[in-house]
Parts: C-alpha cells; sequence; structure tokens
C-alpha cells in the first residue's frame, strides 16, 4: 500500500516560566520563553472523515463525535470556525516530543501545533494573537481558568512579558542566556495545584496578595537583568522566586532537591518552572558547568535535563 499523501504538516515548541508563575494568575507579570528542543507536530492526510490521531496516547477521536470537553476535538472544532471552513474529511497525526504534565506546555503546543497544520492545509494564514486566542479556548478545558502565559509564548516563539489580559511584550535579550531544564518525572497537575492555591489565598489574602507581590518585583528586576544580560543578577532573583514559590506552597521535596543539586554543582539560581509540586525544574548555568549541573540534577532524580538559551537573536 502506498503511503497516504501529507497535505500539510506544523509544529510548536515547549516552553517554560522564567518567572512569575502562579502570581501571573492574579494579575502580576510574568516572563516566559519558548523551549524549542521539544516539539509538538501535527500532519494532515487525506481520509473518510475528520479525525485525529494522537500517537502517543494511542487515541483516535473523530471530531463530529467527540464530546465539547474534548481538547483534541475542539481545537479543530475552533480553528475550523475562526477561518470559516467546514469540517474537513482530514486525519490529523499528532505526535510530540513534549512530556506530558511537565510544566512545559505540552497541552497548549499539541494544540497550537493542530491550529497551525489546519490553517496550512486550508491555505490561511493567522497571526501569532490569533493562534494564541483559540489555543486558550482550549487551555481552558485543561486548566479551568488559566493565566494564558501558555498558549501566548507558544503562538508567539519568543521571550516575553506577560501581563493576563494584555499583548504580550516581547523584550530585549543582552546576550545568550544558558539554562538546563530538568524534568523531575513526577506529573505537575496544574489544574489542581491552581486550585489549592486559590483556596490558600482566600483564606490568608493577605498573605499571598504579599507572596504575589514579591513575585511581581522580582520579575519586573529579571527583566531588566535579561536586557542587561547580568547573569548573576538573575540567577540570585531565580533563588528569590523559588523561596516565594516554597511559600506559596508549590514546591515539593523532589524539586527543593533538584534545585539544590543544581545550586551545589555550579548553577548561578534554580527554581521550579510552571505549576510546582513536580514538573520541572531550570537552572542558570555558565555553558563550561553545564554538564556537570546536569550530571547532578540527573543523579538527584531528574529523568531528563534538556538545555536551552535565550538569546538576543532569538534562538
Ligand atoms: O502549565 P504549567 O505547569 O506551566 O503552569 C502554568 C502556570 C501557572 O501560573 C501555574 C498557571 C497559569 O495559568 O498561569
Amino acid at each position: 500500500m502506498m503511503a497516504a499523501q501529507v497535505i500539510a504538516w506544523a509544529q510548536a515548541p515547549g516552553k517554560i516560566i522564567l518567572f512569575g508563575e502562579h502570581a501571573v494568575v492574579y494579575g502580576r507579570p510574568a516572563i516566559a520563553a519558548p523551549l524549542q528542543q521539544v516539539q509538538a507536530r501535527a500532519e494532515i492526510f487525506p481520509d473518510e472523515t475528520c479525525v485525529v490521531e494522537a500517537v502517543d496516547l494511542g487515541r483516535e477521536v473523530l471530531v463530529a463525535q467527540a464530546a465539547a470537553d474534548d481538547p483534541l476535538a475542539q481545537v479543530v472544532r475552533l480553528t475550523c470556525a475562526a477561518l470559516h471552513q467546514p469540517l474537513p474529511s482530514w486525519r490529523i497525526r499528532v505526535t510530540s516530543q513534549i512530556p506530558m504534565a511537565a510544566g512545559m506546555g505540552s497541552g497548549a503546543a499539541v494544540s497550537t501545533a493542530i491550529l497551525r497544520a489546519l490553517a496550512r492545509a486550508f491555505g490561511k494564514k493567522m497571526t501569532a494573537a490569533e493562534v494564541s486566542a483559540v489555543v486558550y479556548e482550549v487551555e481552558k478545558i485543561y486548566h479551568g481558568s488559566p493565566s494564558g502565559i501558555d498558549n501566548t509564548v507558544i503562538a508567539y516563539e519568543q521571550p516575553v512579558w506577560f501581563v493576563r489580559g494584555q499583548e504580550p511584550e516581547p523584550f530585549v535579550v543582552g546576550k545568550r542566556i544558558h539554562f538546563l531544564v530538568a524534568d523531575s518525572g513526577v506529573p505537575s497537575p496544574t489544574r489542581e495545584v491552581v486550585e489549592d492555591v486559590n483556596r490558600a489565598w482566600k483564606q490568608d489574602e493577605s498573605r499571598y496578595e504579599t507572596l504575589f507581590d514579591a513575585a511581581g518585583e522580582i520579575a519586573y528586576q529579571a527583566r531588566a537583568a535579561i536586557e542587561q544580560g547580568d547573569v548573576a543578577t538573575l540567577g540570585m532573583l531565580m533563588d528569590v522566586n523559588q523561596q516565594v514559590l516554597a511559600e506559596m506552597g508549590v514546591s515539593s521535596p523532589l524539586v527543593e532537591r533538584l534545585v539544590r543539586a543544581a545550586r551545589n554543582a555550579g548553577a548561578l539560581g534554580a527554581k521550579l518552572s510552571g505549576a510546582g509540586r513536580g514538573g520541572n525544574v531550570i537552572a542558570l548555568v555558565q555553558p563550561v558547568y553545564a554538564g556537570q549541573i546536569a550530571e547532578a540534577m540527573r543523579k538527584a532524580g531528574a529523568v531528563s535535563v534538556i538545555p536551552t538559551t535565550i538569546s538576543p537573536e532569538g534562538r
């Protein structure tokens, strides 16, 4: 049998949150960057009906019959609606290198890859803002009331200064800055952790508002440090942000162990990234020490360590 001809394909990167997770839900600024080293990919083939094949999940979703809260079907429906197209007779095959529930934006990346592939197959263009808006609607299925930071940084594919409800602000990166992204291997249940923080905030609003303010202030200082390429200050700010996140109740013994291992092996700073309680830990490193720091994080329990950078060139 001949392999079916691909009509169109597209991909979308993972993401890391550098500063401001959780506080961003409460209107404080946050900084995030794409994680180009891992990608979600969608390929479109002719078929008899509209079906999403999630290869890694071993799932096939018939779009016309799927429930309204099925994220894979919903991104197809919303994209077709946004492009004023009927549901096509296409098979959308999705694969992803992005670990799930690891705080790396796998859900938003899969949605973005599907949307981009569909738009290409229809011969249509969508702006990053339009992509982000559609993917945000799907993010609500995964996370309840997300801030929108994941869909934004993945749709724009550049480091962003993000405030809930506002257009993201791209900003200058003073020099190439190196990070390691260590996956703890423990799923980070975003929805649950965000709800726990919300409960705790309701019980002690003034304490949590103070913590959110502190995270917001750190984000402002971090932006200035990134613009100036001041990695020593940036590392220190990551450590302080981690302390604030621990006080919010979103760290875990494993996260603390990974953070400590990175710092002891020479990282300039380290913190959890994303919702926490698992997920990933990011470490700011000087390239000469990256190998020994990655090794220390693996020994401390990381299941994978991905090197990444942000840079003035955008890659
Ligand atoms: O999806 P994650 O694990 O990267 O977490 C999202 C970041 C939070 O600030 C915790 C939630 C949100 O909606 O911004």
